[in-house]
């Protein structure tokens, strides 16, 4: 078991989070400028960070999500989790409170794009009920590898919110103020 919570972005998390995606995506043309992203009033930047077994002090941060989001529409720009704190449930935590707070500033679209060999982010989205809706052949200039493009929409309905809600609560503190202690414990 990992124990882990989530918060919104802050300025000591930068260095880090600009380490950890260098890492993620060695690959990537442009990389997350974090402090500019931080700043946007139409993003959203979610940090996981780990936590003691004590499950009060909150450590390093082990993942983190970025969208872009306009009035109704909203684009997954970045996400990922460090290699060794992978296969626990912070890339399921990351997406679930994306989501739950995309619902509730009525987004009624989310797209994104994946690469089509990634099949651990492929089934993550299938999980929460991304569809695949397109394909942009040999996207990606390193390898000439395809984009699986994929979409969810109109998932603000009860149902899918509840199923947002019991994901979260099954996985992590969570907290998505500037307050670093966990603000729900289910663990
Ligand atoms: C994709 C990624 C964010 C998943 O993070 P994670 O914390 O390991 O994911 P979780 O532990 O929450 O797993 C969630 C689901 O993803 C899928 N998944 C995760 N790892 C998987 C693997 N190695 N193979 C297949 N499916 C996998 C499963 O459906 C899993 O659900 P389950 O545990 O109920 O089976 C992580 O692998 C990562 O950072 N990859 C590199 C960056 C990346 O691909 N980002 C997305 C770009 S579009």
């Amino acid at each position: 078991m990992k124990y882990f919570t989530i918060k919104s972005i802050s300025p000591n998390d930068f260095q880090t989070l600009t380490r950890m995606d260098k890492e993620i995506f060695p690959l990537k043309s442009q990389q997350t400028v974090f402090s500019i992203t931080s700043n946007k009033q139409n993003t959203i930047c979610y940090v996981a960070h780990a936590l003691l077994t004590n499950r009060t002090c909150s450590l390093n941060p082990i993942g983190y999500i970025n969208v872009l989001f306009t009035d109704f529409e909203c684009e997954i720009l970045s996400f990922g989790v460090a290699k060794n704190h992978r296969g626990y449930g912070v890339g399921k935590a990351l997406i679930a409170l994306t989501l739950k707070t995309l619902a509730g500033i009525n987004c009624q679209s989310v797209f994104l794009e994946v690469r089509k060999s990634n099949q651990p982010a492929r089934a993550l989205y299938s999980k929460f009920g991304f569809k695949k809706t397109g394909v942009r052949s040999r996207y990606y200039s390193d390898n000439q590898e395809d984009a699986i493009l994929m979409s969810l929409h109109d998932f603000e309905n009860f149902e899918y919110l509840t199923f947002l809600q019991s994901t979260l609560d099954k996985l992590c503190f969570y907290n998505t103020g500037t307050d670093s202690k966990p603000a729900n414990s289910i663990l």
